[in-house]
Order: C-alpha cells, then structure tokens, then sequence
C-alpha cells in the first residue's frame, strides 16, 4: 500500500492556507487511500525564536485541529515528532549526507534568515539545516508520497536527492518519495497581500483565515481583501493576483475550477460575498469539533500516545538499517553473535 506522511508545524494558529493546501486532501484522500501518517513537526518550531509554553499550547492545538478536521485514528496515524526519537536520530545522518551549500540554496531559509538578519536578530543553526530533519521525517517511514504545498515542495525535492544520494553511496535503504501538490489553492496568498502566501506566523493579520475564527470574522476578512483595479472577473494569477486569489479560495471550497466560476461574476463584491460564505461552511465543522475536543484532552492525548507508539514501530527498522548502512557498529547484543560467526 501507498505509504503517506506529512506534517504541519506548531508555529502559531492553522490557517486556511494550511487546510486548502494540505489538511483537506489528508482528510478527504490520502487517509482512505493509503497508510498514512501524520505529525505535529514540533522540533520544527524550535528553529526560530520561541516560547515553550506557547510551542507546548499550539502543539495540542495543532493535534486536536487535525483531529477536528476529520483525521481518523482508525484511518491514520497522528502523532507529535518529538514523541518519536528515530527523527532526531536519522537526521544527524542526513547531515552527513547533505550539503552546506545545498541547504543555503532553500528558498524558505533565504527568506527566513534575510528577514531574521534586518530585525537585528541572529539565525539559528537549526533553521539551515531544517530541511534535513524535514527529509528525515520522510525517510524515516518509508513514504512514497509527501502532500503539502507548493512552499514545501522544494524541501521535498531535497529528501528525494538525499534519499538517493544515501541509497547510491550505502546500499538501497530509502524508499525516494514523491510531492503531492493540491489541484487547486496549492498556495493560499494573504489577502491582504496577495504578493505574500498565507502564512500562520504574524500573530494577528487581517489578511489570515485562522481555522478557528468566528464566522463574522472570516466574512470581515474576506470581504476586505485587496482586490486588483479593473472591474471584469477573470482568473489571471500574474495580472490580478488578488482576484485570482479569492477565486481559488471558492474554488478549492466548492469544488469548483477557477476560471469556470469567473465567468459566473460580473462584480467583485459578489464573488467575495460567496467566497465569504463558502470559506465559513468549509470552517464550520471544523470549529465544532474542535470545540467539542477541547472538552476531551483526554481523548487526544491517547490518540497521540497509540499513534507514537505506531510511529515508532514504522521508522525504527529503516534508521536501524541506515545507520549499519552508514558503518555504525551495530549495538553490543547484535555484534555478540556476528562476532561468534
Ligand atoms: P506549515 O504551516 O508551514 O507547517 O505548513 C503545513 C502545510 O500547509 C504544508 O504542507 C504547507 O505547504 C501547507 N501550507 C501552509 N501555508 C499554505 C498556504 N498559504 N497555501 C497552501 N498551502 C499552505
Ligand atoms: N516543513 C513543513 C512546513 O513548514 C512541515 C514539515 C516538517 C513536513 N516535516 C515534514 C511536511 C515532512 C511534510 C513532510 O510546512
């Protein structure tokens, strides 16, 4: 069976960004289709200034949204990373594999750093080499396919070299995973900013869908986003990103093709009144049964725990055989009878 695995980062609230981009194919696909995986990448949280007890919030957050959006345990695994070793322990490895001047060519890191280095502040190490524990996390389970979005779809080209790269100098350890990118709204723009993806880590921004606001604050925002001069609507992603934008949003909400549902406008204001209302039904569940989790932490704290317990299962053999493959010695109780051979 196809094996699947992704994960989202605990770095502030989920955004529409990520559930248009991501969750909603691991909800409504990938779940049924395949034996998929999927994870609270807190470690990754740590590569930029942070407040544990933030990171700690936002990670049960993260868990019960992925629940809330309809993960099933019975279906998939949900788990948080640093609950499973074999992640840590498999990426020292791939920084053995990996280059430095392959990790300063990653956009995000470039964008990332230049933006840390204006504000006066230093760049952590581990922001550079997030890539590498990011294709850890992918060969650690063997996965065939990595369902993100379009921003992350480099960083998944980079566990493909290394994957090769490793299998070529050590011996076929790696399965060499494939993206999967969404159809439609594989990258959600701010709306305020449609030159800017929907990111989930400026705190408050009227150009970010949060999963959890209230309906009236969705339709505020929506209703508000930049739009593009000229008043036709058509779906021109370079001429009139704004329109396009919002376009995509009903697009990925109703099922719809963007250009088809331009043609159904002749104003803005219409198509915003119905992306509005679309994005607060797409949401609605969402907020319902988190709300009802919240009631439960129970409930997603044993989910977390069986699916560590899963996860652990799944990635250990693989490290295991990358670190043999690599010339580690094998622990004591394995060489006793090799040795004895
Ligand atoms: P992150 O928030 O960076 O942990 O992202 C989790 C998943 O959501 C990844 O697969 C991202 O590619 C995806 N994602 C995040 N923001 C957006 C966006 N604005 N549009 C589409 N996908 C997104
Ligand atoms: N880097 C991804 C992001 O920022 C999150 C992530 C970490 C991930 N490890 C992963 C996604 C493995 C897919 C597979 O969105």
């Amino acid at each position: 069976m196809t094996r699947v695995f992704s994960g989202v980062k605990p770095t502030g609230h989920l955004t529409l960004g990520n559930y248009l981009g991501a969750l909603r194919q691991w909800v409504a696909e990938d779940q049924h289709r395949s034996d998929a995986l999927f994870c609270v990448v807190d470690l990754h949280a740590l590569t930029v200034d942070h407040d544990p007890a933030r990171v700690r919030r936002l990670s049960r957050q993260a868990a019960s949204l992925l629940l809330a959006a309809g993960l099933d345990p019975e279906l998939c695994t949900v788990f948080v990373q640093s609950h499973v070793d074999e992640h840590a322990r498999l990426s020292y490895l791939l920084e053995c594999v990996a280059t430095d001047g392959e990790m300063r060519r990653m956009i995000q890191y470039k964008e990332k750093a230049a933006r840390e280095r204006v504000r006066g502040g230093s760049v952590r190490l581990s922001l550079l080499t997030y890539p590498v524990l990011m294709a850890a996390d992918i060969l650690a389970y063997g996965a065939d396919e990595v369902p993100v979005g379009d921003d992350q779809a480099q960083h998944v080209e980079l566990a493909r070299d290394l994957a090769v790269r490793f299998n070529q100098r050590y011996g076929h350890t790696f399965v060499v995973p494939r993206v999967t990118l969404p159809k439609v709204a594989a990258r959600v723009m701010n709306l305020q900013d449609p030159a800017s993806k929907m990111g989930k880590s400026e705190d408050v921004g009227p150009g970010i869908v949060y999963l959890l606001d209230e309906p009236d604050v969705v339709r505020r925002k929506v209703m508000r986003a930049v739009t593009d001069s000229g008043s036709e609507v058509v779906h021109d992603r370079a001429a009139r990103p704004g329109l396009a934008n919002l376009l995509e949003i009903l697009a990925a909400c109703t099922g719809g093709d963007p250009a088809a549902l331009a043609a159904g406008y002749s104003s803005y204001g219409a198509l915003k009144k119905d992306t509005a209302e679309a994005v607060v039904e797409v949401l609605r569940p969402v907020r319902e049964r988190h709300r009802e989790l919240c009631g439960d932490p129970g409930y997603v704290e044993g989910v977390l725990r069986a699916g560590a317990e899963k996860a652990r299962a799944v990635a250990r053999p693989t490290v295991d055989a990358a670190y043999r493959a690599i010339g580690l010695l094998a622990p004591e109780e394995d060489v006793v009878p090799e040795a004895v051979r």
